[in-house]
């Protein structure tokens, strides 16, 4: 059966056709080619296929597309503006956050969810925020330091973001 999604991509208004069973990872990756959100697990527990909808970070492998309709959603795709990378992609890569990357799209819109509800945020409170993104490759401090980085460059202020 199909079904009609109407959505905003990072900034963009989409409408498609797809079979309702569609989910929202296969939906970003498959039907719109923004294959920046990383498949790992297929069952929610790696945190790599991490969106943000409507400000709230989500499992995008365990929500199907026609339950967002009507929403507001963001991938890493959507962080650079005006050509510029986003202060939190800047600080990964500073603070050598990144190994194979293939976790670093989720694990940097977990961290934007964090920055933008609390832009100045513990160790521990980026800690959780962080808690459903696995890395197999940076035992994480290099990680959190770049989060903390980018909290102390003013990420997490509307100044620092298109939204
Ligand atoms: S691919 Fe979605 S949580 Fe692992
Ligand atoms: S950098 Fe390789 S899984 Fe995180």
């Amino acid at each position: 059966m199909l079904v009609e999604v109407s959505l905003e991509v990072n900034g963009e208004q989409v409408k498609k056709e797809v079979p309702a069973s569609r989910t929202l990872l296969e939906f970003l990756r498959e039907d719109l080619g923004l294959t920046g959100t990383k498949e790992g697990c297929g069952k929610g527990e790696c945190g790599s296929c991490t969106v943000l909808v409507d400000g709230k970070p989500v499992n995008s492998c365990l929500i199907l597309a026609y339950q967002v309709d009507g929403c507001k959603v963001t991938t890493i795709e959507g962080l650079e503006m005006n050509g510029e990378l986003h202060t939190l992609q800047e600080a990964f890569i500073e603070e050598g956050a990144v190994q194979c990357g293939f976790c670093i799209p989720g694990m940097i819109m977990s961290a934007k969810a964090v920055l933008d509800t609390n832009p100045k945020p513990t160790r521990d409170e980026i800690r959780r925020g962080i808690s459903g993104n696995l890395c197999r490759c940076t035992g994480y401090v290099k990680i959190i330091n770049a989060v903390e980085a980018a909290s102390k460059s003013g990420c997490g202020k509307s100044s620092c973001c298109q939204e």
